[in-house]
């Protein structure tokens, strides 16, 4: 049993809770993958998501998953919601809460704002990303492909490369990995790791290949323009030429090693074209495996109401 009616993250989260999503999501997938991809799990449930920043994965794979298990779903438009009338998202939250929902999955630029809807809400909160705080289902998600990939998540050796300073996908991947038992290693310009990474476990690489060598899974990561201000790389094509992950890298990672990424990708940028089209890509896998993981987690979180709230 899931013990918050909230996910906001997985620095809080415990081993056992992560495994208990991971193990419900397996049988997610058998759902999604049937012919009949449709239970009343979740009748009379209703998930609202409000984003306030962009997303394609994220918004509607939760929305699917809800659909899927029978649920109710709306989007909120933040571009057409009283939001731009100067709305709070506190007063957004008590509208939405007025309206008997069971969940909202939100989506800011502010790291914290889940925490602080979820103060004031009696719905539960998913965090679909926040600043450069968290994005724990697509650490969820990257984790049961990555078990699914190898059987296990322990003692796996997992490089991580790209713009990690602005990563929410990286900070949840390395509280969580961490606590499975995983090794992570790092790599990106010296403008684009947090000093501070070291302190929570990763292992900080002096170069593309070093951080590859002997991988399981290489992770390459969106080079977030939208957060930056400039001048932390020449140009995108010398990034790619230095810091991107080609045929070349990948010769120094295990044979049998796999290539993720949270997309939206850069093609050509932070991995070549050919990586993210190849035998190893397990890039769309990871799509189809977020719905499953969305779906096991709406799932606990409605266990945790029905015992709690
Ligand atoms: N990985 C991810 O969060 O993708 P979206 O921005 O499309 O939701």
């Amino acid at each position: 049993m899931l013990k918050n009616k909230d996910l906001l993250g997985l620095k809080d989260c415990t081993a056992e809770e992560i495994y208990e999503i991971l193990d419900a999501a397996v049988q997610m997938k058998k759902l999604l993958k049937s012919d009949c991809k449709q239970s009343d799990m979740l009748k009379g449930k209703a998930l609202v998501t409000l984003f306030y920043e962009n997303s394609t994965r994220t918004r509607s794979s939760f929305e699917l998953a809800a659909k899927y298990l029978g649920a109710s779903e709306v989007n909120i438009s933040v571009a057409t919601s009283s939001v731009q009338k100067g709305e709070t998202l506190i007063d957004t939250g008590e509208t939405l809460d007025a309206m008997q929902i069971d969940y909202v999955v939100i989506r800011h630029p502010m790291a914290g704002a889940p925490k602080l809807l979820a103060e004031h809400v009696k719905a539960s909160v998913l965090n679909g990303g926040d600043g450069m705080h968290e994005h724990p289902t697509q650490a969820l998600l990257d984790m049961f492909t990555m078990r699914e990939a190898f059987g296990k998540i322990k003692g796996l050796k997992v490089a991580i490369l790209g713009d990690i300073k602005h990563s929410r996908v990286a900070m949840s991947n390395l509280f969580g990995l961490k606590k499975l038992g995983a090794e992570v290693f790092m790599y990106a310009p010296a403008t684009m790791i947090p000093k501070e990474i070291e302190k929570l476990g990763a292992r900080v690489c002096k170069s593309r290949e070093e951080a590859v060598e002997g991988a399981d899974a290489v992770m390459g990561l969106r080079i977030q323009l939208e957060r930056q201000h400039g001048g932390l790389f020449p140009s995108l094509s010398e990034y790619s030429k230095f810091y991107g992950v080609n045929d070349a890298v990948m010769k120094y990672a295990k044979k049998n090693a796999v290539v993720l990424h949270p997309g939206p990708v850069n093609r050509g940028v932070e991995l070549t074209p050919g990586l993210i089209d190849g035998e190893k890509s397990l890039i769309l896998e990871q799509v189809t495996n977020g719905v499953a993981v969305r779906m096991a987690l709406l799932k606990l979180l409605a266990d945790y109401r029905e015992a709690n709230l």
